[in-house]
């Protein structure tokens, strides 16, 4: 049996591969600081321990460990954020490198939003934009130390991930709770592209390049980002709710310092384009916003 290793597995992405690989007859095991599951392991995201003798012989290790970044960007915070993602993937090829039979894959997380605000330009993996403020410079670490790892025997996969649509965390809830607030209109002018994929396409989209034996950078995103203006307008009809409240840039602002976030997630413009999934063929279950909302609004 198959076995995969997931490396801050008990978040909302980790569980969405966990129930996915699981029910393709995969072997899985979660490295989490707070065990409460048979398949969990005790780590600390930072240090070597007994969790890497797990690692022999396994099909794929893929890291999503990383101190949320639905917060406000304190010093504090930001050093969080910094430290759980470089030191959990520095300490990741540590123990893959002390493996007789080190694992066939090492996936791990990035994020899409290493490309800078763009409503023109699609960003592709080989002709995107690398951006300089805080997030694409965390993005930018952390593909770093990842890249510096390096095992021959062991092929390795940058995930460039969107924000990911699915029905039990992610950015879906807080935008499905503001549309029956009545408070679902668009966000600023509502032109900023939003760049997409849902729940499924994430895990099938890992699935696919296991099966097609690839490796190097991946954007994993929908091929049909949407505005903002539409966005919320999708919502607002898969919720049947017939009106909702447009936001401008102040109020945006406000509103994110009173719930403790950013407003990266609402006000910027994200054009990301999977060049590299598509020119190798996967197949999207999901392209469009209709189709993911609808798909997650029927499992709810
Ligand atoms: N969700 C999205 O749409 C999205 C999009 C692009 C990229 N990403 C990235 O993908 C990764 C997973 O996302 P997610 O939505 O699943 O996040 P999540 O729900 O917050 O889960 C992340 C996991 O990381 C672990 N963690 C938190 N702080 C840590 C620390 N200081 N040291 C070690 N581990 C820590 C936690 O596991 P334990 O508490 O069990 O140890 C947690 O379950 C994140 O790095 C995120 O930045 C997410």
């Amino acid at each position: 049996m198959k076995t995969l290793i997931i490396a801050g597995g008990t978040g909302f992405l980790g569980q969405i591969l966990e129930n996915y690989f699981k029910a393709k007859g995969f072997t899985i095991k979660i490295l989490t600081r707070k065990p409460t599951k048979k398949n969990h392991i005790f780590w600390d995201g930072k240090n070597l321990g007994e969790w890497s003798k797990f690692f022999e012989d396994t099909e794929a290790v893929i890291n999503l460990a990383g101190k949320s970044v639905d917060c406000r960007y304190t010093k504090e915070n930001k050093k969080k954020i910094y430290h759980s993602r470089i030191d959990s993937t520095n300490v990741l090829g540590l123990a893959i490198n002390l493996c007789e039979y080190p694992p066939k894959y090492w996936f791990n997380s990035s994020t899409a939003t290493i490309y800078k605000d763009s409503y023109d330009k699609e960003m592709t993996e080989a002709d995107g934009d690398i951006g300089d403020d805080f997030s694409m410079n965390i993005a930018k670490s952390w593909e770093k130390a990842f890249n510096e790892n390096t095992n021959p025997k062991t092929k390795k996969v940058v995930l460039r991930t969107s924000i990911v649509f699915g029905k039990n965390g992610g950015a879906y809830i807080p935008l499905k709770r503001l549309v029956r607030f009545g408070l679902g209109g668009k966000q600023w002018h509502g032109k900023q592209k939003v760049s997409f994929i849902h729940e499924l396409d994430f895990a099938r989209a890992i699935d696919f390049i296991i099966t097609e034996n690839l490796e190097g950078t991946f954007n994993i995103v929908s091929p049909k980002p949407i505005d903002n203006k539409t966005l919320m307008k999708i919502i607002r009809k898969a919720l049947n709710i017939p009106f909702g409240i447009s936001h401008p840039k102040w109020l945006v602002e406000f509103g994110a310092k009173l719930i403790g976030t950013e407003t990266e997630l609402v006000l910027k413009s994200r054009n990301i384009i999977p060049k590299r999934l598509l020119d190798e063929g996967f197949k999207f279950k999901f392209e469009s916003i209709n189709n993911a909302v609808n798909a997650i609004q029927q499992t709810i």
